[in-house]
């Protein structure tokens, strides 16, 4: 959960960072970033609660997850709306399939934790829906950025959950 509320941390900041630059290369993209950045916000002080009433601190990679994520967003932002929506499909794709085995696991052993998973699929099937809709098939730029963020995404969730 300290590594989920980490990277809650992270998809705010890509999507900070992508709608400073959004306003330049994707500004009908605006409005929608805006309202998926308040839903991470939510996530990101639903698990903060969890870790509090656990009497846990947040996770050692809080930090790096919150400018890698900015750092990606930027980037991302930078090459317009078929790389912000290749990003948010990517990242989305990989989150939903960690929450999904959390929640197989922890079914049965932490209700508190499973009913604040369980909310907050909802909304990332969301965004990587929405997302999804927005690529164009076959375009060279998002399939690229697919396979980098994937990776990037695994590797920090793989990271987090053996520090
Ligand atoms: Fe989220
Ligand atoms: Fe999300």
């Amino acid at each position: 959960m300290k590594v989920d509320h980490a990277g809650e941390h992270g998809a705010v900041n890509i999507y900070a960072a992508q709608i400073f630059m959004a306003r330049f290369t994707a500004p009908t993209f605006v409005q929608e970033l805006l309202e998926f950045k308040s839903h991470e916000e939510k996530h990101r002080s639903l698990f903060s609660a969890e870790l509090q009433r656990r009497g846990l601190r947040r996770c050692r990679s809080y930090w790096l997850c919150g400018i890698g994520g900015f750092i990606l967003g930027l980037f991302t932002g930078l090459l317009g709306a078929q790389a912000i929506s290749a990003t948010t499909a990517a990242v989305e794709r990989v989150v939903l399939k960690h929450l999904q085995e959390q929640l197989l696991s922890l079914a049965h052993i932490d209700e508190g934790a499973v009913a604040v998973i369980s909310e907050i699929v909802a909304e990332e099937q969301q965004h990587h829906d929405q997302s999804i809709s927005h690529l164009i098939p076959g375009h060279i730029l998002s399939n690229v950025i697919n396979r980098v963020v994937t990776i990037s995404t695994e590797s920090v969730i793989w990271i987090g959950m053996r520090a």
